[in-house]
């Protein structure tokens, strides 16, 4: 398994390029299922979880067509089961947007229950029974979730989120696309993901209004057409490049991004002292070298501030002055790397959903292992600010959703390197 190693004590300063979306260029992949003629994605990142799904897709009988700028063409009248089996699904949480798009399309489909982040329980049952409003008969078993539409297809109908979630809305979105007369979402996630993945389903050819608020209606059409779509810039990315430049009271440009669906995030940076100017596609933070102050913050789904980005925050209040504190409301046991921040010197105290960081002075290079994707990522926050080396083990979780982490670093002058191990 590989590690990363970082020297702790660099100010940041450059400029780098943003990826397109992970969380945007998973449901648009699998929206593509629902065409009848070849659809090509472009601006996916260069990211394990993207293989995953182009490896799902080999499964079934799909054979993606990969560009050399990872562009992937998808044709899915090839397709040949309608089954996402386990050792896949396992890896990826994500796999579960497979469902509502095949059983829309070919009238069944059977999907793993996911695995995924280690982060809470993450039940999928409304995915479920969003797909059973839809008229899907949904049997779990085995460990599988089988859904077979009825005669004549998927029908519109009504349906409540009572959480909000964001792949349910997509997974219940992409079905209703396809399905006979009109559907209509309430309590819909507002993400600007799931705003992405209903304008490349509408350049295919869906009527669908409304994506953006909490209540989404979509129009059944007959069938949807082939498309070329380009996938939106990925905001947690963005993020937590802008928070490297403030811990280490950097300076960094990001380019290519989309600063509009940052506004919970950047003014939190603000509010620590950052001074943040932005551009139509870009973002500069400057810290002029100051120590950042700590930030009071509450995760909500979007427009607030995005549970995706509380562990880099938190990194940030390690090391600030002050005391933040931090209130997860999204997903429970999302705190693991508080633990791993801790054998670094942090000072952080958990009470439930609460982590309360009183900032210090300097943090100290410590072995720390990796648990999910975003704590991956404040663990290498915290790194670039601790004196001596952090050796960061558990990777892969990091190359699940940042491309490139280590290049990206380098180019603005930290001290990263990879080790296989
Ligand atoms: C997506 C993102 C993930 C982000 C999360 C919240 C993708 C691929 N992943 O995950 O990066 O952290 O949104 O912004 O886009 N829930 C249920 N039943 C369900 C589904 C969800 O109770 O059927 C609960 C979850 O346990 C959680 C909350 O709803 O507490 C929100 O989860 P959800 O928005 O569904 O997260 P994901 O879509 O899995």
């Amino acid at each position: 398994m590989d590690k990363l190693i970082i020297t702790g004590g660099v100010r940041l300063d450059g400029e780098i390029r943003i990826s397109g979306a992970k969380n945007s260029a998973l449901p648009i992949l699998a929206a593509t299922l629902l065409a009848d003629g070849p659809v090509t994605v472009c601006n996916l990142p260069h990211l394990h979880d993207i293989t995953t799904m182009i490896e799902l897709f080999g499964r079934m009988g799909i054979e993606p067509v990969i560009d050399e700028k990872l562009s992937v063409e998808v044709d899915p009248r090839t397709i040949k089961t309608l089954i996402a089996p386990y050792e896949l699904v396992k890896t990826m949480r994500a796999s579960i947007l497979v469902l509502g798009p095949m059983v829309a399309h070919f009238g069944y489909a059977e999907v793993a229950l996911p695995g995924g982040c280690a982060i809470g329980s993450r039940p999928v049952d409304l995915h479920i029974r969003g797909l059973e409003a839809l008229g899907a008969t949904i049997e779990v078993e085995g460990g599988y979730i089988k859904a077979k539409a009825p005669e004549g297809g998927l029908r519109g109908g009504t349906f409540f989120f009572d959480i909000v979630s964001v792949t349910g809305t997509e997974n219940i979105m992409m079905a209703a696309a396809l399905a006979k007369g009109r559907t209509v979402l309430e309590n819909a996630a507002r993400e600007p993901e799931v705003v992405d993945l209903a304008n490349c389903l509408i350049a295919m050819g869906a009527k669908i209004q409304g994506a953006g608020t909490d209540t989404i209606v979509i129009e059944g059409v007959e069938r949807l057409g082939g498309t070329r779509y380009n996938v939106m810039p990925d905001r947690i990315e963005t993020g937590t490049y802008l928070v490297a430049a403030a811990i280490t009271g950097g300076r960094v440009k990001v380019k290519d991004v989309d600063p509009t669906t940052l506004e919970a995030v950047l003014s939190k940076l603000q509010e620590s002292g950052a001074e943040v100017t932005t551009g139509r596609d870009w973002i500069e933070l400057n810290m002029h070298g100051k120590r950042p102050r700590a930030v009071n913050l509450r995760t909500a789904p979007y427009p607030a501030f995005p549970t995706d980005m509380q562990a880099q925050f938190i990194a940030m209040n390690t090391v600030a002055e002050g005391t933040g504190t931090v209130i997860e409301t999204v997903f429970e046991n999302r705190f693991m790397h508080v633990y791993e921040m801790t054998r670094m010197g942090a000072q952080i105290q958990v009470e439930g959903n609460t982590a309360i960081v009183t900032g210090v002075q300097r943090l100290k290079g410590a072995p720390v292992m990796a648990t999910d994707l975003r704590a991956s990522a404040s663990l290498v926050l915290a790194a670039l600010v601790a004196d001596g080396d952090t050796l960061i083990d558990r990777i892969y979780h990091i190359d699940r959703g940042y491309e490139c982490i280590e290049e990206k670093l380098q180019l603005l002058g930290a001290k990263i390197r990879r080790v296989p191990g």
